[in-house]
């Protein structure tokens, strides 16, 4: 009686996981810390998201340095393990190396493996999109949609990699502002 309920219970949970999927939006901002005040301007996610009570009182970083931090977040190891020791492509951004050997073992990857359908937007990498890097050409594994930021926080006059073609932006406040930019493209995929 005991191995029956046992199972049936096993066989409910993977029923549970397998069926019922969850959507997962994943959220990454840069220097939202007292001392640059970074969370002054974001006026409208301190509304939706702090006033309705998701407020994060404790923190952790692997490394407080930009592309370390974000390697790591992307495969889940420490900057010893996966070797992107600061934002410059020598130092593991990015880089060839890095590629072949940290981002095909990366989560979105293990999002595939789930079948999840992937979308991307915005900065990733400091040295994403370079020529030294594979430039836009280059889409990291794992990803359906693609809309890559070349280079480091621009929000104006940047180059995007969508999909694997270069698209140029200027400084049009209507057509190119980024964050904006990347509300239209994730409203468009559907
Ligand atoms: C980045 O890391 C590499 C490898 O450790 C090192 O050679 C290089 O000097 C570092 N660059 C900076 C700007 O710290
Ligand atoms: C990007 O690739 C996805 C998945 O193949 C496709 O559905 C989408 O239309 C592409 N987007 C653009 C802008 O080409």
């Amino acid at each position: 009686m005991l191995v029956l309920t046992f199972t049936l219970l096993t066989c409910f949970s993977i029923r549970e996981t397998v069926s019922v999927k969850s959507n997962i939006v994943f959220v990454l901002t840069d220097d939202q810390d007292l001392m640059l005040g970074g969370q002054i301007p974001i006026v409208k996610t301190n509304k939706l998201i702090g006033d309705k009570g998701m407020l994060f009182n404790s923190m952790y970083v692997a490394s407080p340095l930009c592309c370390p931090s974000r390697s790591s977040i992307l495969t889940g190891k420490y900057v010893s393990s996966h070797k992107a020791y600061n934002n410059s492509i020598v130092g593991g951004c990015s880089s060839p190396e890095w590629q072949k050997t940290q981002e095909v073992d990366a989560f979105p990857v293990y999002m595939k493996k789930q079948s999840y359908t992937t979308f991307f937007a915005g900065k990733y990498l400091n040295q994403y999109g370079f020529p030294a890097t594979g430039g836009v050409l280059h889409i990291p594994p794992g990803w359906d949609w693609w809309n890559g930021l070349v280079g480091n926080s621009r929000y104006y006059n940047y180059h995007l990699s969508v999909n694997g073609t270069k698209e140029a932006h200027g400084s049009d406040p209507d057509n190119d502002y980024l964050t904006d930019l990347i509300v239209r493209y994730y409203i468009k995929r559907r």
